[in-house]
């Protein structure tokens, strides 16, 4: 078996292992048929706090409804990607999605990229007012336009920034390549620093990376390490420059296919699988860094102060563009809603 084979085998079981707690025994399994089947479609891979949280959501949705009503989740872009998810999910192919907040301007709704704003967020308490908040709300209730029901938040975390070399000022990042989810504000960020930024669709991006297709990217140290990235990057830098976190989303028309104490049943049960996914979102990314340090594949870096401020300063122009795209009233309620001041 292949080295890399057997090392992501070895990376699973180990994050497997410290998940190990967060597996219910299913209910009900292969003996009622269920009478209604949800398809869950992802991106990323099971041992991630996306991951966790579908198949939290699987085993509550059955367990409450006695096996009546099924869940498949579908990680890994085994049935659709980043391309396809959402359109698969307007036109019924599929029940469920949690995409990155990142990859709803490409729908038609720019506003969600309030999230990637950089240096916006000091923790995810911060997030949380948001998410949990008016706003929050607001930009779910946005889906609509779409024909889509925004069931929920959940995080993964702040982002990192890798590379073949570190990253530690915007200097060090004049004239690579940069794999981008399909966000503005993200690619905007790129450039600010100097880089050049390709959107390309997660699965993509570890080949690519291999490939030297791009030079680098940015995500939160789950993803980073169980898509194997260390494998093909030979520097990590801990910039915690920008947030990365999902909304839940189904379609118009199973919402209303469903009847109301299974709408409930459903929601509920997805809310749970949410707590629980950020309670999890903190401990995956800290035990995805410890492996990272255990597995000596990738050095890691940790910036100064005055490179976070020389960092944060570059792509300041990031958020003022943002708010001529899609109105400064959004950022003024984003910063007020955080307690902070101008835009
Ligand atoms: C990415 O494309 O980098 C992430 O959004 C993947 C994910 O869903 O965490």
């Amino acid at each position: 078996m292949p080295a890399c084979q057997l090392q992501s085998i070895r990376r699973r079981q180990w994050l497997a292992a410290c998940a190990g707690a967060a597996l219910l025994p299913a209910a009900g399994s292969g003996t009622t048929q269920p009478q209604i089947t949800l398809r869950f479609s992802h991106v990323v891979a099971e041992e991630t706090p996306k991951g966790l949280a579908a198949n939290r959501f699987k085993v509550l949705v059955e367990q409450r409804s006695g096996g009546r009503i099924g869940v498949q989740v579908f990680p890994n872009a085994q049935l659709y990607g980043d391309a396809n998810e959402m359109q698969a999910l307007q036109l019924g192919a599929v029940d469920l999605v949690a995409p990155s907040l990142s990859k709803f301007g490409r729908i038609g709704l720019p506003e969600f990229e309030l999230f990637d704003l950089p240096f916006l967020f000091d923790d995810l308490n911060a997030v949380r007012r948001i998410t949990l908040g008016p706003l929050g709300q607001r930009l779910l209730q946005g889906l609509q336009r779409q024909g889509l029901v925004g069931l929920g938040y959940f995080d993964n975390g702040f982002k990192q920034m890798s590379a073949n070399r570190p990253l530690l000022e915007p200097k060090d990042f004049v004239g690579l390549r940069m794999r981008v989810q399909a966000s503005q504000v993200i690619a905007a960020q790129m450039r600010a620093l100097g880089a050049r930024p390709v959107t390309l669709a997660f699965s993509e991006t570890r080949r690519a990376l291999a490939t030297g297709v791009v030079d680098g990217t940015e995500n939160p140290v789950s993803n980073f390490w169980t898509q194997g990235m260390d494998e093909v990057q030979t520097d990590l830098s801990l910039t915690n420059h920008g947030y990365l976190g999902y909304a839940v989303v189904t379609n118009q028309r199973l919402w209303n296919y469903l009847t109301q104490p299974d709408r409930d049943l459903v929601n509920q049960a997805l809310q749970d699988s949410l707590g629980f996914a950020n309670q999890m979102a903190d401990t995956q990314n800290d035990k995805a860094l410890i492996a990272l340090r255990l597995a000596h594949t990738t050095r890691i870096h940790t910036l100064s102060q005055a490179q976070r401020d020389l960092m944060r300063q570059a792509v300041q122009p990031v958020h003022q563009e943002l708010a001529r795209r899609i109105g400064s009233e959004w950022l003024q309620t984003l910063r007020e809603a955080l307690g902070q001041k101008g835009i």
